[in-house]
């Protein structure tokens, strides 16, 4: 399966992601977790990136490019991918097409903005995985502990209010036409279109989880990995 999660900073990409990738079998591609190894790295992209980050801007497109076509050409990738927080704009999309990497589906997690500074404020991290928590709406099982590793959680840095305000105008004035870019290369009929899914990404956590699988299973249902239970 080959699938895009798309949505505003927050809206629980990463969170759903994870199940995505589960259930299917497949490697996530986030890059926002790929631009933050590579500024714990301390290596000089990173060290650019997370100037870039700290601000809420958008990293460069071919930084971006050059990450995800060197992550795709592992073969981890061989069985499909999902991509996380990329495309971020529509220059990134239109390169995706270019180079001919087709998607069988982009799902949409649609969160208001006043539930997204929320969230933010609540979200814990394990940095080497990517793995994400809330203090409240899905707390780890031992306080500021990992549940897989035991290793400590942190705040990420541009989680502050600002920044996340920020960030959601960018996601506003950028990665939001990509909305009606993949809805309307849908219905043009064109073979290459992946399906577009919309999904309430206000209720629970869980109840998110179920809408996005039950999505999945209908759209690419001879992809699933497994049978796993929903
Ligand atoms: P990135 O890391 O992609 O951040 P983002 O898109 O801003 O999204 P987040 O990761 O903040 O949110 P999420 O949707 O994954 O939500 P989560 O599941 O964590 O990008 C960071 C930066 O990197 C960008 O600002 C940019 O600078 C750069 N960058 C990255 N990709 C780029 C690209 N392609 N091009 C250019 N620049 C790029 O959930 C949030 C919280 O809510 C968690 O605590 C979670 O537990 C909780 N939660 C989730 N679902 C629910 C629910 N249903 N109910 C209650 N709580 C929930
Ligand atoms: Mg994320």
């Amino acid at each position: 399966m080959r699938a895009i999660v798309l949505g505003a900073p927050g809206a629980g990409k990463g969170t759903q992601a994870d199940f995505v990738c589960e259930r299917y079998g497949v490697p996530k591609i986030a890059t926002g977790d790929m631009l933050r190894a590579a500024a714990d790295s301390g290596s000089e992209l990173g060290r650019r990136a997370k100037e870039i980050m700290d601000v809420g801007a958008l990293v460069p497109d071919e930084i971006i490019l050059g990450l995800v076509e060197e992550r795709l050409s592992r073969p981890d990738c061989g069985r499909g991918f999902l991509f996380d927080g990329f495309p971020r704009n529509i220059p990134q999309a239109e390169a995706l097409r270019n180079r001919g990497i087709t998607v069988d589906v982009v799902v949409e997690i649609a969160v208001d903005d006043s539930e997204i500074v929320r969230r933010m404020s609540g979200r814990r991290i394990h940095p080497a995985s990517g793995r994400t928590y809330h203090v409240e709406f899905n707390p780890p099982a031992l306080q500021g502990k990992d549940d897989l590793t035991g290793e400590e959680l942190v705040q990420r840095e541009d989680d502050g209010e600002a920044t996340v305000r920020e960030r959601l105008k960018v996601y506003h004035d950028q990665t939001r036409p990509l909305i009606d870019y993949y809805s309307a290369w849908e219905r043009s009929g064109d073979r290459d279109a992946p399906h577009y899914v919309r999904i309430d990404g206000m209720s629970t956590l869980d109840s998110v989880r179920s809408a996005v699988l039950e999505a999945l299973d209908q759209v690419v249902p001879s992809l699933r990995a497994t049978s796993s239970s929903s």
